[in-house]
């Protein structure tokens, strides 16, 4: 009977036999082997009796070679774990040339890992990152079925630009060698296979927005696509979206579930995997000590998740939060390398220092000027701004973008003029606000940031398994 590691580490039970299958990740003195099956970033020692097995068969027992090993679980002698296999039998499964293996057990960096994702797994740093980001998605889906919301596959392959931002990847099967054109020269999609020109989806939104329209309470968990140049450590050209849409919600309802929402799908990844967040406490702990004092993070990676968990979010306009970034010491000093006035999309180092000096702590900024977003938001009476909000945390920023819906028709249809959107196209958008429409919100959580903010890893590319970027489409 094949038990797994986590099971057998956690247990209290000795003094029984069992089988362990795994990968080695190392191997000393031909006599300790430390054995990995990804069910915990621990180790099981595997005990080799001196005599017990023939050469060959040792010089097998090589980094990365997989085994299944058999024998009696006892308390351990040794330090660093409280119970090891004496192993009475050892079979190699898989093989593995210790001098070919990319990955030697030593510290590598995260550029060098990056270069060899496919084995990355197999590194205690990607082992807890991926088992947090499994809970991570469990603890989403559970939030939500909790409260009694649908789930909502929203297409992947779309005719429309959710967000009218123009960021997107074409769908065709054309040969694109040859591209039948209409008389005017342009490219004639109505022989593409569509019939129309078609694209990867940039949001579930508006497919959320018309299920709302039915389940009241609804929500996306899927893939999404954009083809905007960013070669940042906050984004992907394909990223998971969460998407919430609530009928009847108004902006400070939005903001209350987005909260709940994170708090929730913290602590449950915190309560699953508390060795993986100890782990990556002390990776981070470690990678901020080489870099220079003024750098480095105020809080630690536990620190920094029970301060969000115990403490509410602070609440401000954007008009507000141009004021703090206007009187701060940052902006008098010149220290922006972007100037800051009302109106201007907020950079990054504008929204961290918001987070990170001013609050420290998560902050929802409300009511952005309607010119720098899109066109779906409500908008305000004042004519200038719109009921969106974002959510930007320490070491992130944006992690949350969401606004309530303009739900009156004549004012959505005049935005989506404004806006060069096509009306007629989107009519079955619109018509949500002909037949029987309703005040209602949203926002969009991006997984992978949600995923950096818990692990504490600096660079997105190394919280999705395979990263596509801009240039990259490895793997
Ligand atoms: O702010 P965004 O563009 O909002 C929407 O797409 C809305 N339709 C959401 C809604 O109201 N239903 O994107 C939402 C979030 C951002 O806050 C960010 O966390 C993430 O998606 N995101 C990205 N993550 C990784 N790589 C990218 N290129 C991202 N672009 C956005
Ligand atoms: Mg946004």
């Amino acid at each position: 009977m094949r038990k797994e590691i986590a099971e057998i580490i956690k247990g209290t039970e000795v003094d029984y036999t069992t089988t362990v299958k795994g990968w080695v990740r190392t191997f000393r003195n031909n006599q300790f082997i430390a054995l990995n099956d990804g069910s915990t970033n621990h180790n099981l020692q595997v005990v080799v009796a001196l005599n017990f097995l023939d050469d060959a068969t040792l010089k097998r027992i090589t980094t990365s070679a997989c085994i299944s090993a058999t024998g009696k679980i006892v308390a351990s002698q040794g330090k660093g774990q409280s119970v090891e296999l004496i192993a009475e039998s050892i079979e190699i499964l898989g093989d593995s040339d210790a001098e070919q293996y990319p990955l030697q057990p030593k510290k590598h960096s995260l550029d060098f890992l990056r270069e060899i994702a496919h084995l990355r797994f197999r590194t205690n740093t990607f082992g807890s990152v991926f088992r947090l980001r499994n809970a991570l998605t469990f603890a989403i889906h559970q939030f939500f079925q909790e409260r009694n919301f649908l789930n909502i596959h929203s297409p992947i392959i779309s005719a429309s630009d959710a967000e009218g931002a123009g960021e997107m990847f074409h769908v065709t099967n054309f040969d694109l060698e040859k591209l039948p054109l209409t008389e005017s020269g342009e490219i004639d999609y109505t022989q593409d296979f569509f019939g129309r020109s078609a694209n990867l989806t940039v949001s579930g939104q508006l497919e959320a927005e018309l299920a709302a329209m039915a389940f009241t309470k609804v929500y996306t968990f899927g893939p999404t696509f954009r083809a905007e140049n960013s070669n940042t450590t906050r984004h992907l050209a394909e990223f998971w979206m969460i998407e919430p849409e609530v009928a009847f919600n108004e902006l400070k309802d939005n903001a209350d579930l987005a909260e709940a929402m994170l708090k929730y799908v913290i602590k449950y990844a915190m309560d699953k995997h508390p060795d993986d967040i100890t782990f990556l406490d002390a990776r981070l702990a470690e990678e901020e000590k080489q870099k220079p004092t003024a750098d480095r993070a105020e809080f630690g990676l536990i620190e920094k998740l029970n301060f969000l968990l115990e403490n509410n979010f602070e609440r401000i306009t954007y008009t507000e939060a141009i004021q703090i970034l206007l009187d701060s010491p940052a902006y008098k000093k010149n220290k922006f390398k972007y100037d800051v006035s009302w109106g201007i999309d907020m950079q990054s180092e504008h929204e961290r220092y918001l987070v990170e000096k001013h609050f420290k702590k998560p902050v929802i900024v409300t009511d952005y000027p309607k010119d720098i977003k899109a066109f779906y938001m409500r908008q305000n009476e004042d004519g200038k701004t719109v009921a969106a909000m974002d959510i930007l945390a320490p070491g992130i920023g944006e992690i949350i973008g969401g606004s309530q819906r303009e739900e009156r028709l004549d004012k959505l249809e005049q935005r989506m003029v404004e806006m060069n959107i096509p009306t007629k196209e989107m009519f079955w958008y619109l018509d949500t606000r002909r037949f029987g429409t309703c005040k209602h919100a949203g926002f969009g959580l991006g997984f992978e940031r949600l995923v950096q903010f818990v692990t504490g890893m600096g660079n997105i590319r190394d919280v999705i398994p395979f990263p596509r970027t801009p240039k990259n489409c490895e793997f």
